[in-house]
C-alpha cells in the first residue's frame, strides 16, 4: 500500500528561531508509518536538513528555477536545492502560477530540472472560485495536470496535489464529494498518461484549509494519499496532531 505523505509548506514565514519546530516534530515522530515533509524557506533550507537528519522528516524547498545554473539573480536551481539538503520541492503552487505568472509549461520544466536533480517534484494544481461556479473545474484541472506534469514523471519522483485557490488560507474546504470527484479525475488521468500501477501509487495531496479538527474527514475520502498544509504546518502542536491522523 502507498505510504502516506504529510507536507508543510511554511511559505513565507520562518526564521531561525522556528527551526525549533522542526526539531520539535522530528522528536515527536521518530518513526512515524507515514511520510513528512516541511518546506521552509529557502534561507533556512541547509539548517533545516541538518536539524532533520537521520529523523524522519524529509526537508523540501517551495519552487526552483528550470535551469541547473546561470544568470539567474535572486533564483535558486534544482541542483543547488538538493545541494541545501533538500529532498523534494514544491512546483506550480497557485500563490506562483499567479503572483509570478508561471504556466503549466514553466512548472513541467521546473518538474524535469527537479526530476534531474533527484528531486521529489510536489506539483500543484487547483481552480479558482469563478472557474468552479462556472462548472470548469474538471476541465481546469485536466488541463493543469496535462501540461505540469511531465513525461518522466513516476510514483517515486512525483506527488500530485489537488489546491482549490479559494480554499488556501481562507477556513473554506471543498465537500468530501468535490475533492473525490477530482482526486478521482487525477487518478485516472494518470493511469492514462503512466499505467494504473504506477497511477495507483503516486501520491494525491489535498491542500486548503486543512487543521486538525478536519484532516481526518479529509483523509477517508478515496484517493486522498495525504495532505498539502500551509498555516497549521507553521507550528507543531498543529501539524503534529494531523500527521497523528495518519499514524
Ligand atoms: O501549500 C499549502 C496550501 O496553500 C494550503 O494553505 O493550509 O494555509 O490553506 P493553507
Amino acid at each position: 500500500m502507498t505510504r502516506k505523505l504529510v507536507a508543510g509548506n511554511w511559505k513565507m514565514h520562518g526564521t531561525k528561531a522556528d527551526l525549533s519546530q522542526i526539531a520539535a516534530l522530528a522528536t515527536a515522530h521518530p518513526a512515524p508509518r507515514i511520510d513528512i515533509l516541511i518546506c521552509p524557506p529557502a534561507t533556512l533550507l541547509a539548517q533545516a536538513a541538518g536539524l532533520a537528519a537521520d529523523s524522519a522528516v524529509m526537508i523540501g524547498a517551495q519552487d526552483c528555477h528550470a535551469a541547473a545554473s546561470g544568470a539567474h539573480t535572486g533564483d535558486i536551481s534544482a541542483p543547488m536545492l538538493a545541494d541545501a539538503g533538500a529532498g523534494a520541492v514544491i512546483l506550480g503552487h497557485s500563490e506562483r502560477r499567479e503572483h509570478h505568472h508561471e504556466n503549466n509549461e514553466l512548472v513541467a520544466e521546473k518538474a524535469r530540472a527537479a526530476h534531474a536533480a533527484g528531486l521529489i517534484a510536489v506539483i500543484c494544481l487547483g481552480e479558482t472560485l469563478a472557474q468552479r461556479e462556472a462548472a470548469q473545474t474538471l476541465e481546469v484541472i485536466a488541463a493543469q495536470l496535462h501540461a505540469s506534469v511531465p513525461d518522466g514523471s513516476t510514483a517515486t519522483n512525483t506527488v500530485i496535489a489537488y489546491e482549490p485557490v479559494w480554499a488556501i488560507g481562507t477556513g473554506l474546504t471543498p465537500t468530501d464529494a468535490q475533492i473525490a470527484e477530482v482526486h478521482g479525475l487525477i487518478r485516472s488521468l494518470l493511469a492514462e498518461r503512466l499505467g494504473g500501477a504506477a497511477a495507483t501509487a503516486l501520491r494525491l495531496l489535498y491542500g486548503g484549509s486543512v487543521k486538525p479538527a478536519n484532516a481526518a474527514g479529509i483523509f477517508a475520502i478515496a484517493d486522498v494519499d495525504g495532505a498539502l498544509v500551509g498555516g497549521a504546518s507553521l507550528k507543531a502542536e498543529d501539524f503534529s496532531p494531523i500527521i497523528m491522523t495518519l499514524e
